[in-house]
């Protein structure tokens, strides 16, 4: 799929990985909706894609409320006349142990920090690549939808709400790839390692260092370095249902 000129929805699109993405595409002529859940910041990040000259817009909502998806996809469809593609990449951390035990005091994860996670980087991405592709097929428009999966899909400790959200992430880019090709729709992941972003720089700093000296680039990677993979998965024809490992080689 060529970029120029497409219709793209970026979720998360107002910092971190989702706006470099934004304006990585805006650079390359591509038309962005960007959802996220501030308005300030959204409206920055639409300004940043309007001065590379794209078309752009912003949509507050929140990814795992199915009344607000709904209502954004319509309107993004009426904005803009044609929806080309997705990008699932709004996410959050809620970071802990199952089961902790400190100076003989055991703790857990609490429901509300698992559901949390669930809700938005697993029912998220179901809400939008559901009413995306509805759209989509709708509208007879064809292309691409790229979900935001994680290295931690493997299992990563302190993460079984996150770890276990971007496996499902991961699962459902193959059964999505499957089930929509016949109507001209691709799907396809990223698996992102440690990149930073705001989302990494809320780690403990020493904690970051012990992952970089274990990878084997020895750095964490660039946001624009997850932006051209996602363009790579939107413009190639022949990438589907697989998950693209952008980590500099290192294995969880
Ligand atoms: P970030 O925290 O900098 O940005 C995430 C964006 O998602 C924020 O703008 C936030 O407002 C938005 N968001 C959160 N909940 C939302 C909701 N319910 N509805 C709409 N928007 C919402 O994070 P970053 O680092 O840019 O991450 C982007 C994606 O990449 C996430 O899915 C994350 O899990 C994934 N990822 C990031 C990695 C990293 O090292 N930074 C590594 C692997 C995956």
């Amino acid at each position: 799929m060529e970029l120029k000129d497409k219709v793209i929805i970026i979720t998360g699109g107002c910092q971190g990985l989702g706006r470099a993405m934004g304006e990585y595409l805006a650079a390359r002529g591509t038309h962005l909706a960007l959802v996220d859940l501030n308005q300030d910041k959204l409206d920055e990040a639409v300004a940043a894609c309007r001065a590379l000259g794209a078309q752009a817009r912003a949509y507050t909502c929140n990814v795992a409320n199915e009344e607000q998806v709904q209502q954004t996809i319509d309107r993004i469809a009426e904005d803009f006349g044609a929806i080309n593609g997705l990008i699932n990449n709004a996410g959050i951390l809620r970071d802990g142990l199952t089961i902790k035990v400190k100076d003989g005091e055991l703790s857990k994860m609490s429901l509300a920090q698992w559901q949390a996670v669930i809700d938005v980087n697993l029912t998220g991405v179901f809400l939008c690549t559901r009413e995306v592709a509805a759209k989509m097929i709708e509208l007879k428009n064809e292309g691409a939808i790229v979900n935001i999966s994680s290295i931690s899909r493997a299992g990563n400790m302190g993460q079984a709400n996150y770890s276990a959200a971007k496996a499902g992430v991961a699962a459902d880019t193959v059964v999505w790839a499957r089930e929509l090709a016949r109507y001209g729709i691709r799907v396809a992941a990223v698996a992102p390692g440690f990149i930073e972003t705001e989302m990494t720089a809320s780690v403990k700093p020493e904690l970051l260092e012990r992952v970089a000296s274990t990878i084997p680039l020895q750095r964490m990677g660039k946001p624009s370095e997850i932006a051209h993979s996602v363009a790579f998965i939107l413009e190639n024809d022949y990438f589907t249902g697989r998950v693209l490992e952008v980590d500099g080689g290192l294995r969880m």
